[in-house]
């Protein structure tokens, strides 16, 4: 792995010249100077998902001068040691193997002198059975009813990522009702226990570490619920199971061996909805729907892994997204999923991506100089456009998109889709191309107002446009196509990481808080005295013990 910061390549200061000429350039003299854009700057992949960048502010130079950075930095060479299994992640001192949990090919991956792929697929064959025997309804509680109900306990991306898939793939899901708790505000795991039977429940703990407070406090206040109604706690075993690297954590919690489904330290957390952290998707769309993800993923890893520089779309999409980073400035990035089963997308990538690439020191520990990774957000179609797309359009920064639909919707509901893809075709265009000046005096000049009255209000209504986004035009949301969408992204945030010089697979900014708050909890919860803090720390506390001493 080359560690050079990327504003000290060639390419950078190529860019950055290159960046003058180019800033004030409008989308409309980009479309209009050449009839070939659309066909130039977007890429077709399996017959199933279409990414138009073509609504980008880039030109043949510009793309050039992004795919030398990316040849001049070996993108290359750092998905070769990601895919083999060397240790890129050097901070944590682990492999970065997601794409072994979806190496369909079964091509052996060695890991400290093992192959991998035999553990993962003992892991996969268990979860096959263990989710055939609860679907059919074989698998009985601790009365001998059948399961009803699945709550996952989880945060992070033992929460995001399997809550995310299962929504995004509701169209697919069977009888079993599945429930999601991650926030440590009882009223989330409050909320979910009305609403169950302990009787017919499933609770999945999925925790990595196995040490997670959110998780464990859940899993425990779980646990003691489930045992006010059951007695025995010989019961938990029909009940209770973990999805996790710490085996030892899980046995002492009172996880039975057998409910035990592994996953390993090599497996980033917010990358493991692949690995058993995912079981709730499984249970929720059964076990060939889950290959059939898997499937997708991997062919994604293969374009990822094969394809040349310039038709890369992970990689393409990366470079643009360091493109207006760091040219132009934008802090961050809007994922915009027009498809209401994908209404978690953006929050699972806000995770993903802010985690990664939310870093300000480079791989040789100095301190960067530079933008890293961007803000993400974002909210369903056409929700959102009645919310915050107003700054979009008008406002004074510039956020680049990306437009995500179907073409097929799951619910055919009169002309509900027609409606819903026109907003997304619409809204695409006017951030591209806005209206200018001379459009609105037209039209202006054909309502009934005086040319004064039109003056004072011209201003206001011209939208400038030159607003980038990606569209991303999907045939249906299906396993297969989802799997592919989410390693895109996946792929995308690990080369915008690399080529920023920065470790994308480590997160120890979430630490710090972690360890305060278990100081707070210590000094609340047994009413230390607490003359260490700042005084607005203090004044909080003050005020907190007030009402409850
Ligand atoms: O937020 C920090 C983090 O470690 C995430 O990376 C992870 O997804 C989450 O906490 C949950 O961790 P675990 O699965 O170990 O409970």
């Amino acid at each position: 792995m080359k560690n050079i910061n990327f504003n000290n390549t060639q390419s950078y200061k190529d860019l950055k010249n290159h960046f003058k000429k180019i800033k004030n350039v409008h989308l409309r003299d980009l479309f209009s100077s050449d009839i070939n854009r659309f066909k130039k700057f977007s890429i077709l992949f399996k017959n199933q998902i279409l990414i138009d960048f073509s609504k980008n502010r880039i030109n043949d130079n510009t793309l050039m001068y992004l795919l030398n950075l990316a040849r001049e930095t070996n993108v290359k060479s750092v998905i070769k040691e990601m895919f083999s299994g060397v240790k890129i992640n050097q901070t944590e001192d682990r492999s970065v193997l997601h794409i072994a949990l979806r190496n369909r090919s079964n091509m052996p991956i060695i890991v400290n002198n093992s192959n991998i792929m035999l553990e993962i697929n003992a892991v996969l064959e268990k979860m096959k059975y263990f989710s055939n025997d609860v679907i059919s309804g074989k698998w009985k509680g601790y009365t001998g009813k059948t399961i009803s109900d699945i709550v996952n306990i989880g945060i992070g991306g033992s929460d995001l990522g399997p809550y995310m898939v299962t929504e995004a793939l509701k169209a697919y899901k069977n009888h079993l009702n599945m429930h999601y708790v991650s926030n440590i505000d009882g009223t989330h795991i409050s909320e979910v226990l009305k609403k169950i039977d302990p009787e017919t429940t499933l609770f999945l703990i999925a925790s990595k570490t196995f040490t997670t407070d959110e998780t464990i406090t859940n899993a425990s206040s779980a646990k003691k619920w489930f045992l006010h109604y059951a007695k025995d706690v010989n019961t938990l075993d029909k009940h209770f199971f973990a999805l996790s690297a710490n085996v030892k954590n899980a046995l002492n919690f009172g996880i039975h061996i057998n409910n035990i489904f592994k996953f390993w330290d090599w497996v980033g957390g917010r990358f493991s909805l692949w690995s058993a952290a995912g079981l709730s998707i499984i249970l929720s769309i059964g076990f060939n729907n889950f290959e059939k993800f898997l499937d997708g993923a991997h062919d994604m890893d293969n374009h990822f892994y094969d394809s040349d520089y310039d038709k890369n779309i992970p990689i393409l999409l990366a470079l643009i997204s360091i493109w207006y980073a760091n040219f132009f400035g934008s802090e961050t990035e809007a994922i915009l999923p027009y498809d209401q089963y994908m209404h978690r997308f953006s929050a699972y990538f806000q995770q993903s991506n802010m985690e990664s690439n939310g870093k300000s020191i480079n791989r040789n520990g100095e301190k960067i100089s530079y933008h890293t990774g961007p803000i993400i957000w974002g909210e369903p179609g056409t929700n959102g456009q009645h919310a915050f797309y107003q700054l979009m359009h008008q406002g004074t920064k510039l956020i680049p998109c990306d437009f995500i639909a179907p073409v097929l919707s799951h619910n055919n509901l009169g002309n509900h889709h027609i409606k819903l893809i026109s907003n997304f075709l619409a809204q695409t265009q006017a951030l591209a191309f806005g209206k200018s000046k001379n459009e609105v005096l037209n039209e202006l000049l054909l309502s009934s107002k005086d040319r004064a009255s039109i003056n004072k209000i011209l201003p206001f209504y011209i939208c400038e446009g030159n607003r980038p986004t990606n569209s991303i035009l999907i045939r249906k949301i299906n396993p297969y196509n989802l799997g592919a969408l989410i390693s895109l992204y996946e792929h995308k945030i690990f080369v915008q990481g690399y080529i920023l010089n920065i470790y994308s697979f480590d997160q120890w900014g979430v630490e710090i808080g972690k360890k305060l708050s278990q100081n707070i909890f210590s000094h609340l919860n047994n009413n230390i005295p607490d003359k260490d803090y700042d005084s607005s720390t203090k004044g909080l506390i003050h005020f907190y013990k007030s009402f409850i001493t």
